[in-house]
């Protein structure tokens, strides 16, 4: 199958809706939602809310096609979720990467990864639903824990998340 030519419709959520926590949905504020990715996100925001994170670069729709679906062939491994606005708009993301081990009798570890909120929409307790879903995807898929890497200005945001500091992140730039 060629990666270049997607076979998902670009409606079709990345993963199972049922793994969307209904806390978290009832929650958001009015008109806001929280639902899996999907291919179409590349016209809603997705890539512009992770710019309040890092460097994006131009990522045109060609390449991004190409790594969504490469990202939703492993779709019980890559568990990418958006909140959305009133009108629509992708105003938070994170993500939730499943590893398997053979440690733990095989245990599941998920690992949250590039968590962003709009600029515009921070302190509105978006991040927070955002980790807290990504939480009950992990728990439903059987992860005995999650953890993730943060700077020290953002601590206080994960403690506030029910996360404590463990251990020290090491990294070895290629
Ligand atoms: N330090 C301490 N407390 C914080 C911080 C912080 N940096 N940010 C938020 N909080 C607190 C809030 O005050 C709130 O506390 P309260 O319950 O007492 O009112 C609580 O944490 C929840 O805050 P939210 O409103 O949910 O936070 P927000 O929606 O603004 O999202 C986030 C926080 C994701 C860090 C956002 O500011 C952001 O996108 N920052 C830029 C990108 C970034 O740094 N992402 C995290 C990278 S680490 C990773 O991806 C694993």
């Amino acid at each position: 199958m060629s990666l270049t030519s997607p076979v998902t419709d670009a409606n079709a959520p990345l993963f199972s809706p049922d793994l969307v926590s209904p806390e978290v949905a009832a929650q958001l504020p009015e008109g806001y939602q929280c639902r899996p990715l999907r291919r179409s996100d590349y016209h809603d925001g997705f890539l512009d809310v992770l710019r309040v994170l890092t460097t994006v670069g131009d990522v045109t729709e060609e390449q991004w096609d190409e790594r969504y679906e490469w990202i939703s062939h492993r779709n019980d491994e890559y568990f990418l979720l958006c909140i959305t606005d009133s009108a629509s708009r992708i105003v938070g993301t994170g993500a939730l990467i499943v590893e398997r081990k053979f440690i733990h009798n095989l245990g599941l570890v998920g690992h949250i990864e590039d968590i962003a909120v709009a600029k515009d929409q921070q302190g509105k307790k978006l991040g927070l639903r955002v980790i807290q879903a990504l939480d009950f995807v992990a728990e439903k898929v059987g992860c005995y824990k999650s953890i993730l890497d943060c700077s020290e200005a953002n601590e206080g945001f994960y403690v506030k998340c029910g996360f404590k500091r463990a251990g020290l992140e090491m990294a070895h730039y290629y």
